[in-house]
This record gives C-alpha cells, structure tokens and sequence, in this order.
C-alpha cells in the first residue's frame, strides 16, 4: 500500500483504503471523497486479536467480535494511545472491524495493519457494491482498483457502540435481535444526540426523487407503470442489489423511482434507513 490509496472490496460495500497511521494517505482519503476531517473513519484490521491494539475492547465488544468478526460489524469503543486525531476526527472513541472478503482479508494480512476505509464514494452519494463503480466515481483519483467482485451484503456494517449499553448506531445485516443474543443488553436505536457524525438525514442519494412505499400494490397505484419500481421479498437479495439498482436508474435516467420498503426486521431494517435517508429533501 506505501502511502497509496486504493479502491479495496469488502463484503458490504467497497472501500477507499489506505494506511490508517500514514497522516498524508488518510488525509488524501478526506480529500478525495471530499468528506469533512472531522468525520471519523473504520478501522479495518486482520484479526480480532489486534483489536486491543487499537480499541479497549470491554466484555461486550469482546462477545460481539467473538460472534461476528469477520463479518459486516463495526465495534465502537474507547481508542487506545496509538489511535491518531486524523482518525477519529478528534474524537476519544475508535471504529473497528474484521471484514470478511477474502481478498479485503489477504490484503490486510499482507499490510498486517490497520487500514481505514470509507466507503469508495463522493461524499453524499450511493456506495459502490462493485469495481466499476469505484472506477466510475473516484477512478482517475485512486492509485488501484482491486475488483473483488459484486458486494455479498450490499450495504454497510451494522455499527454498535460499545460505551455503557451497546447501541446500534447504524442498522446493517447483523440486526439488533443477533446483537442482544449475543451481548445483553442493546438499544436498537441511538439513544440521544447522534454520535456518528456523517449518518445525516440525506445520505445515499441517487439523481432521481425517490417515492417511498409500504407495499407494492400502494407502488402500482402511487406511480402507475411508467415509473420503475424496485422491491424484491427476499431482504437479503434486495439489500445485495439496491445499490447497483440505484446507480443504474440514474444513469439510464429516471427522474423518479418508487422503493417498496421492506419489513422493518433484519436486514430489512437497513435497507428502510438507507432508503429513507435517499429519499431525504436535500
Ligand atoms: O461497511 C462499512 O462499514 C464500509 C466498508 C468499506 O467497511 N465502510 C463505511 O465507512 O461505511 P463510512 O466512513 O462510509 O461510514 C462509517 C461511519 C460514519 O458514519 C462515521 O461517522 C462512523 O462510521 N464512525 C466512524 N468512526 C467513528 C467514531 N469514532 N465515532 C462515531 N462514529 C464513527
Ligand atoms: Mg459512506
């Protein structure tokens, strides 16, 4: 990687990787998504076991990446002395996580360090779920593309703060039932003010003006047949693909798309907040 940035696939989504102790790689990240420095960035590491470097990892972050790590979780906890201010934009608390791709997995073996990675868009647009998308939005910004294939989640991690009472701060494939089976006690919701700074209102935001729906018969008679529909019943396939859906109604370009929204349970949930936060007035 050596001061590189590169687009790396993960299971969620894509991300725009570089060395997270390496100040001028990071700050190139902030610059090329054209994100706020203050917005904090995921730590992804090789193995749980090197968590503790970084993070201090209580009993209920330690349960939650026992049970899910690899996977599509982020654990927030306190940061240790090594995490640096262009990180954690300033804050005292850290973002981490195992990602599962097996290529995302080799690279972070060979570096054998922590890597940040947001995802691999323009700030406010939709995440990339494959290479092109990537190459489409940051292509000629970025030292390397590595194509891992179409995303297996489609959104991102399910983050869970892990301070006090865990809470989800960010809904994603894991959902908050699997979460409470495995650390206790968790709120499904923030509690309070947000503290996940760039989880604003409108986020994910395709070109077109989204209609949000709660069933596809209310889809048919909201929009009529002219306007594309997307839905699917099964959540997990309608997660995978919403994304590239999105991207591709936009560049054939559609000016309205409607959006079934599915029930509010697993992944499902994930896909109502990304939808809801798309469908946002900006
Ligand atoms: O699935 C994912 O998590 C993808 C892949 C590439 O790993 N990454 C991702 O990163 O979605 P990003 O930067 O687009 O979203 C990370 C979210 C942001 O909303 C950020 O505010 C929050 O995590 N976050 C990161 N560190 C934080 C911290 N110390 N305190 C509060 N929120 C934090
Ligand atoms: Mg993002």
């Amino acid at each position: 990687m050596n001061g590189g940035i590169i687009g790396m696939p993960t299971e969620t989504v894509y991300g725009l990787a570089a060395r997270a102790l390496d100040e001028k790689a990071v700050h190139r990240v902030f610059d090329v998504k054209g994100r706020p420095r203050n917005h904090p960035l995921i730590v992804h590491l090789p193995r749980s076991t090197d968590a503790s470097v970084w993070g201090r990892m209580n009993r209920e972050a330690e349960l939650l990446a026992d049970g899910f790590w690899p996977g599509p979780l982020t654990i927030l906890v306190d940061r240790t002395d090594l995490v640096p201010d262009w990180v954690t934009g300033g804050r005292d608390s850290v973002a981490l996580r195992v990602p599962s791709h097996p290529l995302c997995a080799e690279l972070l073996r060979i570096c054998n360090d922590g890597i940040v990675a947001p995802s691999a868009n323009r700030f406010g647009s939709i995440s990339p779920t494959t290479a092109a998308h990537v190459v489409d939005d940051l292509g000629t910004d970025l030292d390397l593309v590595l194509d891992g294939g179409p995303c297996d989640v489609g959104v991102e991690s399910t983050i869970v703060e892990c301070i006090g009472v865990p809470q989800v701060l960010r809904p994603g494939a894991i959902g908050a039932d699997e979460i409470e089976s495995v650390a206790g006690a968790v709120w499904s919701e923030p509690v309070g003010t947000s503290r996940a700074p760039g989880m604003l209102s409108s986020h994910y935001a395709p070109r077109a003006r989204l209609v949000l729906v709660e069933s596809l018969d209310e889809a048919r008679s909201a929009v009529g047949n002219s306007v594309p529909i997307l839905w699917n019943s099964d959540s997990t396939e309608y997660a995978r693909t919403l994304y590239a859906d999105l991207r591709r109604l936009d560049d054939e370009g559609f000016e309205l798309v409607c959006a079934v929204l599915p029930e509010p349970a697993g992944i499902g949930r994930a896909i109502r907040d990304r939808l809801s936060k798309a469908a946002a007035p900006r």
